[in-house]
């Protein structure tokens, strides 16, 4: 093609020759990958010295898990055990929450498990609200990577920390929430270590988690 036929044909196109050229290499944004994401939030997590937690913590509690998990549960705080192990949920409501996603067909490690707070509050006493708010962006951090399709969330605490409400748990059961930016569906249910203390509550447990496995399915 000749010159002037091909400047009319660019014409026609409208498309300036430099693009047919290639045009220059737009500056980008580069993303760590998602090792180096996680490395990073581990790494912040570790050295978190946002509230007085980490005065008296033994180990900060990150979170186990599949990191590609479909279903991501959130409980409140390290206890004893956990901040001991530096595993989240390993003592007897360890052993309730593990027989609770057995019973949905679950192994532990096909979810991803994590607290509202990494560092255990001395005494088991409640999180502080100021805690809470120094401790959530973590959570937060977790929940994007790992990208669920539903959270589960067991306990008051943790529920209203998550859904910035003081709604009693027997409102907010039974219900599709919806949690951040991606609006992830949210579900709540009774603690584990709750359910140790009031078995009778077992029962409405094991609804709530089937509710939970119907959201995900979308029914
Ligand atoms: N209770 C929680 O909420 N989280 C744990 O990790 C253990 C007990």
């Amino acid at each position: 093609m000749n010159r002037a036929l091909r400047k009319a044909y660019l014409q026609a196109l409208q498309i300036d020759s430099w693009v047919l050229r290639g045009a220059p290499a737009m500056p980008q944004r580069i993303e760590p990958r998602p090792a180096e994401q996680w490395s990073a939030l581990m790494r912040g997590v570790e050295t978190c010295e946002r509230c007085d937690l980490c005065k008296t913590r033994t180990r900060t509690v990150f979170g186990v898990g599949d990191r590609r998990a479909e279903w991501f549960v959130v409980g409140e705080a390290p206890g004893a055990d956990e901040d001991r192990q530096g595993e989240p949920f390993v003592g007897r409501a360890g052993q309730l929450l593990n027989a609770m996603l057995r019973a949905i067909d679950l192994e532990r490690e096909q979810v991803f498990i994590a607290n509202v707070l990494k560092c255990r509050p001395p005494g088991n006493r409640d999180p502080l609200q100021s805690e809470i708010a120094a401790c959530l962006p973590h959570l937060e951090r977790q929940i994007a990577l790992v990208r669920p399709k539903i959270l589960l969330v067991v306990g008051r605490i943790a529920a209203h920390a998550l859904l910035r409400t003081d709604a009693p748990l027997a409102r907010l059961r039974q219900k599709t929430h919806r949690f951040g930016e991606a609006a992830v569906p949210l579900v709540v249910t009774y603690h584990p270590a709750y359910l140790l203390r009031t078995p009778t509550d077992k029962r409405r447990a094991w609804e709530d988690l089937k509710f939970a496995r119907e959201v995900l399915a979308g029914g």
